[in-house]
């Protein structure tokens, strides 16, 4: 055995002696060139740097995989690693032309550079590549056509350029790629129509070129070769027909056809295909009868027919789609009864017939066993009573019944609905009688519309109890008495009263004088402390609508029940089994022992913060070494019960790297707990230094803001560059090292419930009290504006050092509106912003107020008008370099008046 290893020790090392490395030079150059990359510390032979692998005989370098690493600089170097077959530099900063690698590198078989700022045209010379099999230009700034060149590819089986501007018409020639499997262009310029030659493409499975100019016909021939499964011409200009052929691809799961200008009927032939799951054509000109054949695609999970002349009456047999979940048939011209063969199907959650014809009432059954979340009929022409089995429908977020004919009153057990939270809109039909008090307990709901009724009593107190509403509408009834002191109410516009019998009060300009004065005026005795809830009221209205909305609390309870149960045995008898984890950091693999981790996690003592997602803990590790623990709350369940997918996303995610953006040093997972270990952080959170510690244990120290604040800015828009959307940016969320450099935290979690990545058609949403974006409470989208408003509530609290939602600021306000509103009470900036900073000096003032400028635009109300991220980095640095004149002039006319 010694024998043995001594030999083998020999041979490698005599075969470095007489070998150089081949790419030595190449990779130290590189080494040189790509900051941060992680390949500082290690001086042993490159074969061994993390992402790049080797070819054992030759050790000449092989593939180079180094995507989402916030990596730039010149690459032009790689042309010299000649053996090279997979490069992938997907998700970092590089900039400037697609590197050419001048007809070098024969073997290249795989080349990703999706996702960086590369510029220009697309290089002629990627045709030199002849091995190339697989390649990547999506998410860039590329311009101009698809070069013809690109046709020498023959072995080509993935082609992506989605995500650019590139313009031109799609070449006849990528009908001779006969190796392609998947071709997406999608989100680009591209006019011309669809080349029929596309049909010859025998292998291609996959076809995206949704939101073009495209025109046209769908050709016939792309189904002919029957290995089609995904179709996605969604957002272009196309005519004709959908073609009968289709029937011909049984493969095709996903055929997305919507915002065109198709004609025809949907061809019988659809029901040939019987591994159809999405079947999405809203939006075009289709017209004659919804064909009963779509009863025989078995998995189908989503029907979109939105928006197109279809008439007649939805077949009975698609009753028998068990896995359908989304019908949405609005806006046509169906008529006959509500078709009740539907609610057999056991998985549907939202059945939209709105704007059609039809008629009849509203079965008892409508919601026996059902997961319906959307129920949308309005403007139909139901007649009949509500049945007061509507309050079965437990998982309802929207019912939209307006513009019909129903009577009778409204059924009390509407208000069991615990989960109505988008909308509860009856208005324009023939109800009468009391206002359930009932619908008081609605505290999710946002948005309740009951106007144009008969409807008559007064407005219950108990409404008070709608703690989330926002907008209200009771006009055109029949209803009389003082409206209630509810903050919802008054804020609403004097309209949403007007046209019923005597109501009176605010927001009407109508006094209450009768005999209900007294209670009015002793209700006005409370008004502040009402008031007081209210405003939380309204503020929790955004919160509790955006992050109760699906996946999350399923999870959330049942873990809660369990870290309880544990809290009170202080340590698990016995230790979980299947504990998974693992350290990223070599240097902290020896020290961090995965056991007092958990341990340290169930008791209360160590904990250190609670967030919306997270729990923060300090685990003292039996090395000594201290770190921080934060256990997940709500983890996507199918994160959950995808073990691997969760630990593939958390290694990605440890190899994020950016100096603003906290990493984690590694993670634990056990049973449906997920624990992500940090580096603990010497001076604790943005929140921690601007509320919490005591006033004279630091100077007011204005600069070290602004570099918090450039270092926050920076982080996020990196983030944003790797197409990351943070889902809970908040002070509390910002961590500060020993040299109170920032770090943006909580990241994770805005992976691991990533909402463009579910099938699930709303999103889950969610954040921190008082840095939720207006808009999400309509959208339910988190999107980069959001985040930017977000920021700006930070930048609002390091300017002001006042907390995002505080009672100082008065009835319905946060921090967002009194700050918009300053000009408004005739205020001036000194008085909104914290003295004891912006009194230090001129030029600290000068800074903070260009500084509350940024502030004001990244918290505009209009998601459009709030600058991106990468614009708030440069106005940021030219506050802080004194050189902001040029863009205080630029932007005048989007800043506010405050100033
Ligand atoms: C990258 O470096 C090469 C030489 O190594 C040089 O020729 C080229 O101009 C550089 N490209 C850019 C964009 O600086
Ligand atoms: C780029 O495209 C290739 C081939 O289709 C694919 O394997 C790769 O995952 C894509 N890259 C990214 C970042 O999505
Ligand atoms: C395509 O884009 C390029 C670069 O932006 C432009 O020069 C060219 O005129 C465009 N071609 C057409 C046909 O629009
Ligand atoms: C659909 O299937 C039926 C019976 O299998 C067949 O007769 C018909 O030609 C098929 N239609 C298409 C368009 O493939
Ligand atoms: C339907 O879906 C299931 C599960 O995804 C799949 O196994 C099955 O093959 C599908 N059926 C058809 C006909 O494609
Ligand atoms: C409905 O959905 C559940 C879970 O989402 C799934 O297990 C089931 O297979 C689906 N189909 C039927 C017919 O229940
Ligand atoms: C519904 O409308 C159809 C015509 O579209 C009519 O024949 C039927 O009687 C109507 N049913 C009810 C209950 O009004
Ligand atoms: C309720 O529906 C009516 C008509 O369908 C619509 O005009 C109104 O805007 C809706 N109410 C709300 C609050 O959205």
């Amino acid at each position: 055995m010694g024998f043995l290893i001594i030999v083998v020790f020999s041979f490698l090392t005599s075969g470095f002696l007489l070998y150089a490395l081949p790419d030595e030079a190449a990779m130290a150059g590189l080494k040189k060139e790509l900051q941060g990359v992680g390949w500082d510390f290690q001086n042993s032979g490159y074969c061994s740097w993390v992402g790049v692998t080797c070819n054992p005989f030759d050790l000449s370098v092989e593939a180079l995989e180094l995507p989402r690493r916030g990596l730039r600089g010149n690459i032009s170097i790689i042309a010299e690693l000649k053996s090279i077959k997979r490069l992938d530099l997907s998700g970092n900063l590089f900039h400037g032309a697609v590197p050419l690698f001048f007809g070098s590198l024969p073997g290249l078989e795989f080349l990703d550079l999706s996702m960086n700022k590369f510029e220009g045209f697309i290089p002629s010379s990627l045709g030199d590549f002849g091995s190339l099999k697989s390649l990547n230009l999506s998410n860039n700034l590329l311009v101009g056509g698809i070069p013809n060149k690109l046709k020498n590819l023959e072995g080509l089986q993935e082609l992506q350029i989605s995500g650019n501007s590139l313009n031109g018409s799609i070449p006849e020639w990528v009908g001779g790629l006969s190796n392609l499997r998947v071709f997406s262009a999608h989100e680009n310029h591209l006019f011309g129509e669809i080349p029929e030659s596309l049909g010859s493409v025998s292998q291609l499975q996959l076809l995206n070129l949704h939101s073009n100019q495209l025109e046209g016909v769908i050709p016939e021939s792309i189904f002919f070769s029957g290995k089609l499964e995904v179709l996605v011409l969604t957002q272009n200009r196309l005519t004709g027909t959908i073609p009968d052929s289709v029937g011909k691809c049984k493969g095709l799961s996903s055929l997305r056809i919507g915002n065109n200008r198709l004609i025809g009927s949907v061809p019988s032939s659809i029901g040939n295909i019987s591994s159809l799951t999405y079947f999405e054509a809203n939006n075009n000109h289709l017209s004659g009868e919804i064909p009963s054949e779509f009863s025989l695609c078995f998995n189908l999970t989503l029907l979109n027919l939105a928006s197109n002349g279809l008439t007649g009456v939805v077949p009975a047999e698609l009753g028998n789609l068990k896995n359908l979940q989304e019908f949405i048939v609005s806006d046509n011209s169906l008529h006959g009864e509500v078709p009740i063969s539907l609610l057999r199907c056991k998985n549907l959650t939202k059945l939209d017939l709105s704007n059609n014809r039809f008629n009849g009432s509203l079965s008892e059954n409508i919601c026996i066993t059902s997961r319906l979340q959307f129920l949308l009929l309005g403007q139909n022409s139901i007649s009949g009573k509500i049945p007061s089995q509507i309050g079965n429908c437990v998982r309802l977020l929207e019912l939209q019944l307006s513009e019909n004919y129903l009577t009778g009153e409204i059924p009390s057990e509407i208000g069991k609905i615990k989960n109505l939270q988008i909308a509860l809109n009856l208005s324009f039909n023939h109800l009468r009688g009391l206002l359930p008090v009932e619908l008081g307990k609605l505290d999710k709901l946002v948005s309740l519309d009951l106007s144009n009724n008969e409807l008559s009593g007064t407005i219950p107190s108990e409404f008070k109890g709608m703690l989330s509403l926002i907008e209200v509408n009771f006009s055109n009834n029949q209803l009389f008495g003082p409206i209630p002191l509810f903050s919802p109410f008054q804020k609403n516009p004097s309209s949403s009263f007007w046209g019923n019998k005597g109501l009176c009060g605010d927001p009407l300009s109508s006094r209450c004088t009768d005999f209900y004065n007294d209670e009015y005026e002793n209700a006005q005795h409370k008004v502040s402390y009402k008031m007081i809830l209210a405003v939380i009221g309204s503020g929790l209205a955004v919160f509790v609508t955006v992050s109760v909305v699906v996946v999350l609390f399923v999870i959330k309870e049942r873990q809660e029940m369990k870290s309880k149960a544990k809290a009170v045995e202080e340590i698990p008898s016995s230790p979980p089994v299947n504990i998974v984890g693992r350290v990223f950091v070599d240097s902290l693999k020896q020290a961090v022992d995965f056991d007092s981790v958990i341990k340290a996690t169930v008791k209360d003592l160590n904990k250190l913060s609670d967030g919306t997602f997270s729990a923060a803990y300090k685990a003292i590790m039996p090395s000594g070494l201290l770190i921080l623990v934060k256990k997940l709350k709500s983890v996507d369940r199918t994160v959950v019960h995808h073990q691997n997918k969760m630990i593939r996303e958390l290694e990605r995610l440890g190899n994020l790297n950016h100096p603003n953006v906290m990493r984690s040093i590694g993670y634990v997972i056990y049973e449906d707990v997920a624990l992500l270990l940090h580096q603990n952080m010497a001076n604790g959170t943005l929140a921690h230094l601007l509320h919490e510690s005591p006033e004279d244990e630091h100077e007011p120290d204005w600069p070290r803001r602004l570099s918090i604040a450039i270092g926050v800015a920076e982080g996020l828009a990196f983030l944003h560059q790797v197409a990351i959307i943070h889902l809970d940016i908040s002070s509390g969320n910002i961590f500060l090292d020993d040299h109170y450099n920032p770090l943006l935290g909580e990241i994770e979690i805005s992976r691991l419930l990533d909402p463009s990545k579910g099938t699930a058609s709303i999103s889950a949403v969610a954040g921190s009290f008082g840095y939720i974006p207006p808009e999400y409470a309509y959208t339910m989208q988190v999107t980069a504006p959001g985040n930017v408003y977000s920021f700006g509530v930070v930048l609002l609290e390091m300017l002001t050092s006042k907390l995002p939602v505080d009672e100082v600021f008065g009835e319905g306000l946060d921090l967002v509106k009194y700050v918009h509103g300053a000009s408004g009470r005739g205020e001036t900036p000194e008085q909104i912003m914290d003295s004891k900073l912006s009194t230090v000096s001129f030029a600290w003032r000068k800074q903070m107020l260009a500084a509350l400028k940024v502030a004001m635009l990244c918290t505009d109300t209009a998601p459009s008008k709030r600058p991106k991220m990468k614009k708030v980095v440069e106005m940021l640095l030219e506050v802080k370099q004194g050189d902001w004149a040029f863009w205080l002039k630029s932007k005048r006319r989007m800043t506010h008046d405050v100033l």
